[in-house]
C-alpha cells in the first residue's frame, strides 16, 4: 500500500498537455505587458520570485482575467465576491475529459460530424468550461445554471468573445421547473453573498429552508434541461459541494472567493451528484459521458457505489491534485464499451488457473473450495458446489454486474486513479450470463492448482471471466498464504 504522500508525489499535479505542465505562469512577464496586473506582483520574500497576495481576491481575479487574454485570446470578468476559477486547475479537468472521448472506450456518436458538444452543470458567473474547452478545443457547449448573477454574467463572458460565442448557449435551469409558481424566489437565488465566517449563521438560515414537500420544488439539472432530442459527448459539474457554509469556509490560502449560491447546496455535493447519477438513468442514452468532480473521497466512495445500483456500464475516476487540494473527477456512462476495447485489454482465455503454494497443512482443497463458493456468493453469483468432485460451478447474472467488479470503488483512492492511454485498470463491462466452473487439484502438501473453466466456450464475456479469476487468485492468496506467512 503507498503512503499517502508518496501518492501524492507520485500523482501527476497537473495533466501533461495542460498548457501551465512545463512553464507556470510568468507573473513578471504578465506584470510588463498587462498595466492592470502590475499593482498586484511584487517579489516573493522567500524565492525572490514575482508573486501576488494569494488571499487577495483582486489580485487572483486579475491573473484569471490575463491569463484567459494572454493564453488564451479571451475576454473575460466576474463581479466581486463569485467564485473565481483558476486557470490551470479548470483546465486539468477539460484534458481528462479529452483523454475520455479519445480513449474509444464507448463509441463516438453517429450525429456529431467528429464535433464535441459538452454540457457544462452549473457554469457558474465564470464560465470557465465552456470558455476553456471551445477555446481550446473548439468544442461546443451548454452551460447551466440558476441563479441570475451567474446567468446574466455568464452570458456577458460569451458575448464579449464573437469568436466564441457561437459554441456557447447559456440555459436557465429553473425554465425546467416543474411549475412557475414553485420556482425559487429571486431572494433566494440573487443574493450574492460572499462566504464569510461572520455572515455565516445568518446566510446558512437562509439557504437552507426546510422546505415542506409541496412549498419548494429543487432546481432540475439534467432532466428537462437537456432537450428532447438533444445529444451530447459529455457532461461535466463543478458541484456545490458543501452542506452549510459553516463547512464552506474561507481558506485562508486563497481567495477564489464564491457566493453561498455557488458553494452550498443542501446535502452538498453528495446529494448534487446523486441527483445527476438519477438524471444520468433517465438520460442515458444522450450523453456518452457524464462526469463530475467530486470533492471528498468519502463521497466518491459512495458515488462509485450508487453507479454501480444503477447500472453503469463504465465508472472512471482520477485524482486532481491541486495545489493543497485534492478533488476526484468520477466519469461513468450506460452505453456498452467498445468489444475492441474488451478485446485489445484484457487477454480472452476460456479456461485460467494459478497455484496456492505455501500453504499450510490444515488449508487443503476442500477449504479453497469454501472460500470459492463464498467469495462468488458474496458478489451474488449463484453457486452449486461438488465436494465429492472439488469444483463448484458459478453462475452469475447481469444483475450483478456492477456489485462483481467493484474493484474500482475499491481502488478510487488511490492507483486507479488516473485514466491511462489503455485506460483498462477499473473499466466495468455489462455482462449477459456468465457460467464458469472452478476446480481445486491438490498437487503435493501446500500446493494447491487452482482452475477456471467457462462453460461456453464462444462467449464474448471471457474478458470479465479472466478478471473475475484474477480478483479470486488476488483474494483466495490474501487470505491463505498471508495466514500461513504470518504464523
Ligand atoms: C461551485 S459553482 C461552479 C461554477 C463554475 N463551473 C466553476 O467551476 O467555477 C456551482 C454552480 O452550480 C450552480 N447550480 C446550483 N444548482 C444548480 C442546478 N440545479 N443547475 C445548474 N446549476 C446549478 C450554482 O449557481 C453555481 O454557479
Amino acid at each position: 500500500m503507498l503512503s499517502k504522500k508518496r501518492r501524492r508525489a507520485e500523482s501527476p499535479a497537473i495533466h501533461p498537455r495542460n498548457r501551465y505542465s512545463e512553464k507556470p505562469p510568468d507573473f513578471g512577464l504578465l506584470a510588463s505587458l498587462y498595466p492592470s496586473f502590475r499593482p498586484f506582483v511584487f517579489s516573493s520574500s522567500r524565492s525572490g520570485r514575482p508573486t501576488i497576495e494569494w488571499t487577495d481576491s483582486n489580485a487572483t481575479r486579475e491573473l484569471t482575467r490575463v491569463l484567459l487574454l494572454h493564453d488564451h485570446g479571451v475576454h473575460w470578468w466576474i463581479p466581486d465576491g463569485q467564485l473565481c476559477p483558476t486557470v490551470p486547475n479548470r483546465s486539468n479537468y477539460i484534458h481528462w475529459i479529452e483523454d475520455l472521448l479519445s480513449s474509444k472506450l464507448i463509441p463516438a456518436r453517429n450525429d456529431s460530424d467528429g464535433k464535441v458538444r459538452g454540457f457544462d452543470i452549473g457554469t457558474g458567473a465564470n464560465c470557465i468550461y465552456p470558455l476553456l474547452g471551445a477555446s481550446l478545443l473548439g468544442w461546443s457547449f451548454v452551460g447551466s445554471d440558476v441563479t441570475d448573477v451567474a446567468l446574466e454574467w455568464a452570458r456577458k463572458n460569451v458575448e464579449s468573445n464573437p469568436h466564441l460565442s457561437e459554441l456557447i448557449e447559456i440555459r436557465n435551469a429553473n425554465d425546467a421547473l416543474c411549475s412557475d409558481d414553485k420556482k425559487p424566489t429571486s431572494e433566494k437565488f440573487d443574493s450574492e453573498v460572499t462566504i464569510d465566517p461572520t455572515a455565516a449563521a445568518e446566510e446558512a438560515e437562509s439557504l437552507d429552508p426546510n422546505p415542506t414537500e409541496g412549498d419548494f420544488c429543487e432546481p432540475p439539472i439534467l432532466v428537462g434541461v437537456v432537450k428532447d432530442g438533444e445529444n451530447f459527448d459529455f457532461c461535466m459539474c463543478n458541484p456545490p459541494f458543501f452542506e452549510s457554509i459553516e463547512e464552506a469556509g474561507l481558506n485562508p490560502k486563497t481567495a477564489c472567493g464564491g457566493t453561498a449560491e455557488e458553494m452550498v447546496c443542501p446535502g452538498g455535493e453528495r446529494a448534487f451528484i446523486t441527483h445527476i447519477i438519477e438524471d444520468s438513468v433517465s438520460l442515458k442514452h444522450s450523453f456518452r459521458w457524464f462526469t463530475s468532480m467530486v470533492g471528498r473521497k468519502a463521497n466518491l466512495k459512495f458515488l462509485v457505489s450508487k453507479l454501480h445500483e444503477v447500472g453503469a456500464s463504465i465508472v472512471k475516476t482520477t485524482e486532481f491534485v491541486q495545489g493543497r487540494t485534492a478533488r476526484w473527477g468520477l466519469a461513468w456512462s450506460f452505453l456498452p464499451p467498445s468489444k475492441k476495447f474488451i478485446a485489445a485489454n484484457i487477454p480472452t482465455k476460456n479456461h485460467l488457473s494459478f497455484m496456492l503454494e505455501g500453504l499450510q497443512r490444515q488449508f487443503g482443497a476442500f477449504q479453497i473450495l469454501k472460500s470459492v463458493e463464498s467469495f462468488f456468493q458474496a458478489i451474488g453469483a449463484f453457486c452449486k458446489s461438488d465436494f465429492s468432485s472439488f469444483c463448484v460451478n458459478i453462475m452469475i447474472s447481469n444483475r450483478h454486474t456492477g456489485v462483481i467488479l467493484k474493484d474500482c470503488s475499491d481502488n478510487v483512492g488511490g492507483s486507479v486513479a488516473s485514466l491511462t492511454s489503455n485506460g483498462s485498470n477499473n473499466l466495468q463491462c455489462p455482462l449477459n450470463e456468465l457460467s464458469f466452473r472452478v476446480s481445486v487439484f491438490e498437487q503435493i502438501p501446500g500446493t494447491l492448482l487452482v482452475k477456471g473453466l467457462m462453460l461456453h466456450k464462444e462467449s464474448p464475456l471471457s474478458g470479465v471471466f479472466s478478471s473475475l479469476f484474477w480478483q479470486l487468485e488476488e483474494a483466495l492468496k490474501k487470505e491463505f498464504l498471508n495466514k500461513s506467512h504470518a504464523r
